[in-house]
């Protein structure tokens, strides 16, 4: 019997709402900037999955052979009951950590967070199918704003792959893991996916790559506003450009105008004036170093437990263990510092 419940706590209108305070606010800001999410309608999130496949793009293939080679470890130490994932996660990712969880015994629920209800209905159904009596309860909501809402119960790990978490700006990385570390209960378990700062002759190709996929995914977020604010945006009039920023380290993503020129935003009542070889920033994605990673998740309450990298060092996948509020120690499993 297949388990299966969806929890919509995304108002009916939140896409288009959301979209247009961020497009408004973006586009009459000084530089211009968009948040990453609005990349991903369908055609967006194909080209993602394209991107995933490309020679030049690692992280995921470098992930998924930590987790391949992990998963069952990450089963042993946490002994998890309940799987949260926030965001959309591939599913060869989930099948992983869900198989070795199921081995370990432990595992009776699986929450998938993101904000397509759509894609959780599908990919939902299909794993409370897959794997028998696990009960997966699905929550469409925006992990950056509704992470009280989530299911609990019984030992959680919360997993955030995909390196995704390099998409904040540092403050709000901050805000969003502490955020976390309040939703979970002392004990709990966050395995957490991080990019790892490297040569930059390696991270720009990963995102501007020969085939010129990502730039058509960059480019998607004009088709989006264009589509759902009846905006009048030429991607053609934009070049895809990826740097990388050695200070703060991060790739920036941006659309520079080739020329200068005007767009109409009618469902906005709102005229954009683009200066020649204007730029508007549409992602950062931070890579890391593992002390910063550290900091990072001690300050928000977490203990670093684990580091695993890939054989060429370069992606991360941790696991970390929510300290108590106060400070005091965890009982059960021992769970020394060990990295
Ligand atoms: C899905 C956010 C992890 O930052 O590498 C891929 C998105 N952008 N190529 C990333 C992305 C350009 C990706 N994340």
């Amino acid at each position: 019997m297949p388990l299966f419940e969806l929890d919509d706590h995304l108002p009916a209108d939140f896409r288009s709402s959301a979209l247009r305070a961020d497009v408004r606010a973006g586009l009459t800001a000084a530089p211009k900037v968009l948040p990453p999410k609005w990349f991903y309608d369908e055609r967006g999130s194909e080209l993602f999955e394209r991107i995933t496949e490309l020679p030049e793009y690692y992280p995921t293939r470098a992930e998924r052979a930590i987790l391949t080679e992990r998963a069952s470890e990450i089963a042993a130490l946490t002994r998890a009951v309940t799987l949260v994932e926030l965001g959309a996660g591939s599913a060869t990712k989930t099948r992983l950590l869900l198989s070795a969880l199921r081995e370990e015994g432990t595992l009776r629920r699986y929450v998938p967070v993101d904000v397509s209800a759509a894609m959780l209905a599908e990919t939902g159904r299909a794993l409370s199918r897959e794997y028998a009596g696990l009960s997966v309860h699905a929550v469409a909501a925006d992990f950056e704003h509704h992470l009280e809402h989530l299911p609990r119960g019984g030992r959680g790990l919360t997993a955030f792959l995909g390196g995704t978490i390099g998409n904040f700006e540092p403050a709000d990385r901050a805000r969003f893991l502490a955020a976390v570390r309040e939703s979970v209960a002392a004990g709990d378990w966050l395995l957490l996916g991080t990019d790892l700062v490297k040569d930059p002759s390696v991270l720009v190709p990963a995102y501007d790559d020969a085939a010129g996929i990502t730039a058509d995914f960059n480019r998607n977020v004009l088709y989006v506003i264009n589509q759902e604010l009846k905006a009048d945006f030429d991607p053609a009039s934009f070049e895809h450009v990826a740097v990388w920023d050695r200070d703060r380290e991060w790739i920036e993503m941006r659309l520079t105008a080739r020329q200068a020129h005007e767009v109409r935003l009618a469902e906005l009542d709102l005229t954009v004036t683009f200066e020649a070889g204007e730029h508007l920033r549409t992602e950062i994605s931070a890579k890391f170093r593992q002390d910063g990673v550290r900091e990072e998740l001690a300050a928000a309450g977490f203990t670093l437990v684990e580091w695993w990298t890939d054989r060429d060092r370069q992606f991360a996948v941790s696991l970390s263990r929510a300290v108590p509020a106060g400070g005091g120690s965890i009982r059960s499993t021992a769970m020394a510092g060990r990295v």
